[in-house]
């Protein structure tokens, strides 16, 4: 007969234990199970709710299950629906009567409220020093490539020269807003549930504050009924993974392009890149695709929570067990996209001499051109349209704006003289000199601002 079941005639249906049981995937929350236990029996023991050596005899029993699991000598019976039923029953057979004291003062409400805080904080560390890893080779790459411009893009036609690392350094304010997210959700999970009960709270005179600080959380919950049924840690855990995964699909949807023949801007190294069972030649960018797919899971599992907790009453409901499967996978995912990712950015060759060849062809100082004529005293609608009929005239001449003759130039404004030859990339790059603007000193400064934020974060 199983632990929970006294007032009952019959055993629960085969088909419905497998149905309701969690353990094939709540068993990742043993190390947390078994923390939170221990702390609630030493704490119980201080509080001479249990026997000091009934206290003793569980936390010796309880580090030696952990033992057991790790070392694959567990065994994990389907018939104990969930890890905390598996790690109690075990610790009565080994312990003997003092295992049914662990419960004392405790549901399984609070306690996988308390398990799945302890996960998801460590998930989002993991996150952190992830996140952390990755800017490190984005800013590497940045800073190696500082000099190196290539084509900007809008509407994925060329725009205007950038420098290559001012496109990097995007990026990296994307994962800065990522890091603050994840390091925002972690102050909502750091609050220690236990005490809650299965609703309303506990009869015992137990000390909430002692566990909180063996668990090292920064608070302790404040209403039971809302601490056994709150799941928005979750939701909002992988909902920080959904845009992060985002930026990272955004940077993937280039690196394939960039990869691509057709653009050739830069060579993945061959360890992040994966052949074709049927053509020889190719090369295929898989790792930065998987990642662009994978997005599709998190954002899935996001929509599944919000979606779980839509109407639920108050408090602890079953449906709240569905909450593990997603949140395992978003950390998962996110944990390992975010790995192969730094080091795929970190192995990845730049080829500048592609991205100056793109840059030659696009007419990309077109705007700078316009602005030559509108500081000469043209306004600025004029020179547009002077500067879109010279670019028209040009393509059915294919030549760029270097190969057209003073002569040209003037046949569409007399206000163009021999200093329009002066307009190139680097007066074009060094003129966009305000804050956030692609000139060399601006990015410099942004390299150097980077950099010290790098070493101001600590997620070692
Ligand atoms: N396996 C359950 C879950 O994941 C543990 C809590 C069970 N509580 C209950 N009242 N049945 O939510």
């Amino acid at each position: 007969m199983s632990l929970i079941r006294g007032r009952f005639q019959k055993e629960a249906d085969e088909a419905v234990s497998q149905y309701t049981a969690s353990l094939p995937y709540d068993w990742r929350l043993y190390h947390y199970d078994i923390a939170g236990s221990i702390a609630h029996a030493r704490m119980l023991a201080k509080q001479q709710i249990i026997p000091e050596d009934d206290s003793r005899a569980i936390v010796r029993g309880l580090k030696k299950i952990e033992k057991e699991i790790e070392d694959g000598q567990f065994e994990f019976k389907p018939e104990l629906e969930d890890i905390h039923m598996s790690i109690e029953a075990r610790l009565t057979e080994l312990i003997g009567e003092a295992g049914k004291r662990l419960h004392t003062a405790r549901s399984r409400n609070d306690q996988v409220a308390l398990d799945l805080r302890l996960f998801t904080r460590e998930a989002i560390r993991d996150v952190l020093q992830g996140l952390n890893a990755l800017e490190e080779r984005l800013l590497g790459l940045a800073e190696a490539n500082s000099q190196v411009v290539l084509p900007g893009y809008t509407h994925l036609q060329r725009a205007q020269p950038v420098l290559l690392a001012h496109h990097f350094l995007a990026y990296f304010e994307m994962f800065q807003r990522d890091l603050a997210r994840f390091k925002d959700c972690l102050k909502r999970t750091d609050v220690m549930p236990l005490g809650s009960g299965a609703l309303a709270g506990v009869s015992y005179n137990i000390d909430r504050e002692y566990v909180a600080r063996q668990l090292h959380f920064r608070e302790i919950s404040r209403n039971s009924l809302d601490a056994v049924s709150d799941r928005d840690f979750v939701i909002e855990f992988e909902s920080a993974a959904s845009l992060c995964m985002m930026h990272l699909s955004r940077l993937s949807e280039e690196m394939v392009l960039w990869s691509s023949s057709e653009f050739g801007f830069i060579e993945l190294d061959e360890a992040y890149t994966t052949g074709s069972s049927i053509m020889p030649q190719k090369k295929n960018p898989d790792v930065a695709e998987l990642a662009r797919g994978k997005v599709g899971r998190v954002y899935g599992k996001l929509m599944a929570m919000l979606t779980v907790m839509k109407g639920l009453p108050l408090s602890y409901n079953r449906d709240l067990q569905e909450d593990k499967e997603g949140l395992f996978d978003v950390a998962d995912t996110l944990s390992s996209t975010l790995k192969v990712f730094a080091g795929m950015l970190g192995t990845l060759i730049v080829n500048s001499g592609k991205m100056a060849q793109a840059l030659d062809k696009g007419y990309l100082l077109a705007t700078d051109i316009a602005d030559y004529l509108v500081k000469k005293g043209v306004t600025f609608r004029a020179a547009h349209e002077i500067v879109g009929k010279l670019v028209n005239w040009a393509v059915t001449q294919n030549k760029s704006f270097r190969e057209i003759s003073l002569a040209e130039y003037q046949s569409f404004s007399t206000w163009f003289a021999e200093d329009v030859y002066s307009i190139t990339v680097e007066q074009s790059l060094s003129a966009r000199n305000n804050p956030g603007g692609t000139s060399p000193e601006q990015v410099k400064e942004a390299l150097e601002s980077a950099r010290k934020i790098l070493a101001g974060q600590s997620y070692k």
